[in-house]
């Protein structure tokens, strides 16, 4: 690291000069404001300045002006007498956000200096992470640099112009829908609609009058004859989201559109013909649906013609970082808020989450951090309190916080977590729980009773097994 001392008085320059070589910095001199604008004008790899205010000829205050035009991200610390105050306010409104008073400790010039530079660190990572969002790890709005999400870039890129029914796997909060409107942007449908069907959340009738439309009459409550989604989507797209709910009449209904490329208003006997591309997604288990009758194998074969599976966030942990970045400039733009890194520590948090919610999780977490934070940086106060202690049930991947914490109420915790969850897994049959926590059923007891985890009499329990909180 190289560092540029103006300084008029010798002495000082000398003092300086000493404490930082001593801890191994590169150092440079100029003993006045043109001569330190002519040394960073011949020299690009300076990357910290310490500068007096009280120079002779062109003043400190301009001097800093001077770098902050030619070289705005180049840190400065300055260095005012301790009576003025003024000098350091001045500063300040130039853009030096450190400052060391005189007469000044040896330590307090090292911190001053570490501090900086760990800020021109972030700094400079920030606008990596930022240079990277707007070159290639970016498929229209869809963020991802690891392999994985690559791939997913690479496969809709083949994907999109083609016909083909595209259908989308992966957990809640991955990005199903933001993938389905790529497809659609990046085909030449782009012009015509997207239309996005919530077909787990309707009921069958109201699913298939709003797919398929209806005449007049049709149904009680049907007051005028309506258009279904598919003459909407005509020329387009329509996204069938979670389509592992949709029920099997409803499924031979598809099926037909899509093999006829024709279908029926409710109630009418008219056929009416679309040109529509479905994208169809889920986070259910398909094959286990098929396996149970529950979802017809030859719709199954219609609508994965390609398959898209978004991988959980858990398996690419180097997206979040990039991800990081894209929502905290989008909600600090949306907020107006003047954020713009994440402290070393806030991010160490976010890689050690497990992100059950994925992305939507972590959006929401960063949102959150951006509305509430009132300086330039989200810290690990800004986060919630379940990432920042956390209770991990799948891996040890544990943190002290800097504020420390009680061993015994987070192994407590832990404990908790864990018996709830194996009684839950266990329908709360005690006996079960216990076997999946390898433990006697009398030491699950006593641990429950000690952590007082309490009576939830179970519905679908066997007669001779013991129930969580009954007393055995
Ligand atoms: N790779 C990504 N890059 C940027 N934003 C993303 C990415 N993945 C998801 N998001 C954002 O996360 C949120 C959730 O995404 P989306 O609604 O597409 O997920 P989903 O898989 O459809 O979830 P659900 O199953 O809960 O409906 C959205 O705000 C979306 O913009
Ligand atoms: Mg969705």
């Amino acid at each position: 690291m190289r560092v540029l001392i103006v300084d008029d008085e010798e002495v000082l320059r000398d003092v300086l000069e000493t404490v930082l070589q001593r801890e191994d910095f590169d150092v440079v001199l100029a003993a006045s404001g043109e001569e330190a604008l002519s040394v960073l004008d011949g020299d690009d790899a300076i990357d910290l300045v310490i500068l007096d205010v009280m120079l002779p000829g062109i003043s400190g205050i301009d001097t800093l002006r001077a770098i902050r035009i030619s070289n705005p991200q180049l840190p400065v610390i300055v260095i005012t007498a301790f009576s003025s105050i003024d000098g350091a306010i001045e500063a300040m409104k130039h853009g030096a956000f450190h400052y060391i008073p005189k007469p000044f400790k040896n330590e307090e010039v090292i911190l001053t200096v570490n501090k900086a530079l760990e800020q021109r660190r972030l700094s400079r990572e920030n606008e990596r992470l930022k240079a990277e969002l707007s070159e290639k790890y970016a498929y229209s709005n869809i963020i991802g640099k690891s392999e994985s999400m690559r791939k997913i870039f690479d496969l809709i890129r083949l994907a999109a112009p083609s016909r083909s029914n595209i259908l989308i796997f992966g957990e809640s909060g991955t990005g199903k829908e933001l993938v389905a409107k790529a497809i659609h942007h990046a085909s030449p449908r782009a012009r015509n609609a997207f239309v996005t069907v919530n077909s787990g959340s309707l009921p069958p009738e109201l699913l298939e009058s709003s797919l398929f439309g209806h005449m007049k009459g049709a149904f009680t409550g049907a007051i005028a004859t309506k258009r279904g989604l598919f003459e909407v989507a005509d020329g387009g797209s329509i996204f069938l989201d979670e389509i592992g709910n949709i029920n099997l009449e409803t499924q031979a209904k598809l099926l037909r559109v899509i093999q006829e490329k024709e279908f029926m208003r409710l109630g009418s006997v008219e056929t009416v013909k679309v040109d529509v591309r479905i994208i169809a997604a889920t986070n259910a288990d398909l094959a286990k649906l098929m396996a149970e009758s529950k979802f017809r194998e030859d719709l199954f074969y219609r609508l994965n013609v390609i398959t898209v599976s978004l991988p959980p966030l858990r398996r690419r942990r180097e997206d979040i970082p990039l991800l990081t970045a894209h929502f905290l400039e989008k909600y600090a733009e949306e907020n107006k808020r003047k954020v713009k890194e994440i402290t070393p520590e806030a991010m160490r948090i976010l890689m050690d989450h497990s992100w059950p919610g994925n992305v939507r999780e972590l959006e929401n977490t960063i949102e959150r951090a951006v509305v509430l934070c009132t300086s330039e940086r989200i810290g690990p106060e800004l986060l919630p309190d379940y990432l920042r202690f956390p209770v991990q049930t799948e891996q040890p991947a544990m943190i002290v916080p800097t504020d420390g914490l009680s061993l015994k109420d987070a192994v407590s915790r832990y404990e908790r977590t864990m018996i709830l969850q194996s009684l839950e897994m266990a329908n709360g049959v005690q006996k079960k729980a216990a076997e999946l926590l390898q433990l006697k059923p009398s030491t699950l007891n006593e641990m429950m009773k000690r952590l007082g985890i309490g009576t939830r009499a179970s519905a679908n329990v066997e007669d001779d097994e013991v129930v969580a909180g009954t007393s055995s």
